[in-house]
């Protein structure tokens, strides 16, 4: 059995005042100790983040793949180590598209996070166009070839489905594509890890909503969230949690 992860993303929100929002959610994650709870804030709100709720796992949202050097704006991992952190997401879709960031570089990120001691969550998913072309599969079969760490395992590796035009839409895939898309990330982490390809989790990302929980993280193949929007408040991410824990 994979416990449920579910992990905030605050993306370029927040700030040190936001840090209250903590409280309750850490809160919620001791209340439901059968899943696994994660905050990502901005590089700059991870220390402070660490040190208010020490109970509760904090991430970073991205890491560089080299350990150290001439990187101006970059964090290393080990960076993210020392902040407080103890996972970090890579290759979310939003760093493909604004800073160009290619499966080789997702995949020397993710193996920067993992050998620095962090769990990584890499991202892949499909724009909308690629959807309608009926090559989302191909495309994300695509992207896990190429960012997927083979060093991964159940421990240090998480995948993140993210259909590009779910993100912060309001729209989310039915119930039937999600199935068949985390169907196939699951053959094809099997394909590329072997036994520990069955361990990863996979997260569904994308819209997700205190309304529509349920439904997705009951998906086979579904093991958790990544939430964006609805991550900023306890308000929106405590019922998440709980949605994950009653699964
Ligand atoms: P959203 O973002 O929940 O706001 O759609 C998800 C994400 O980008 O991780």
């Amino acid at each position: 059995m994979r416990r449920k992860l579910v992990a905030g993303n605050w993306k370029m929100n927040g700030s040190l005042a936001a840090l209250a929002e903590l409280d309750a959610i850490a809160a919620a994650a001791a209340e439901h100790g059968e899943v696994d709870v994660v905050v990502c804030p901005p590089f700059t709100l991870i220390a402070p983040a660490a040190a208010r709720t020490p109970a509760l796992p904090i991430g970073g949202q991205d890491c560089h793949g080299a350990a150290k050097g001439a990187h101006t704006g970059c964090i290393s991992a080990a960076m993210l180590v020392e902040a407080g952190a103890g996972l970090v997401i890579v290759g979310h879709s939003e760093r493909r598209a604004d800073q160009h960031e290619t499966d080789a570089q997702v995949r020397a990120k993710a193996e920067a996070a993992i050998g620095a001691g962090l769990r990584a969550i890499v991202c892949v998913g499909e724009t909308e166009a690629e959807r309608d072309a009926g090559k989302a599969v191909a495309i994300v079969d695509g992207q896990l070839d190429g960012s997927v760490p083979r060093a991964g395992t159940g421990e240090t590796l998480v995948v993140a489905y993210e259909p590009v035009w779910a993100i912060g839409t309001g729209r989310t895939p039915s119930v039937a594509d999600v199935a068949a898309m985390h169907g196939a990330i699951r053959r094809k982490l099997v394909a590329l890890l072997g036994g520990e390809g069955d361990k990863v989790r996979i997260l569904y990302g994308g819209s997700v909503k205190p309304d529509n929980a349920t439904e997705l993280l009951g998906v086979e193949d579904v093991d958790g969230a990544l939430v964006g929007g609805a991550s900023l408040t306890a308000a929106q991410f405590v019922p998440i949690v709980a949605a994950a824990a009653t699964l």
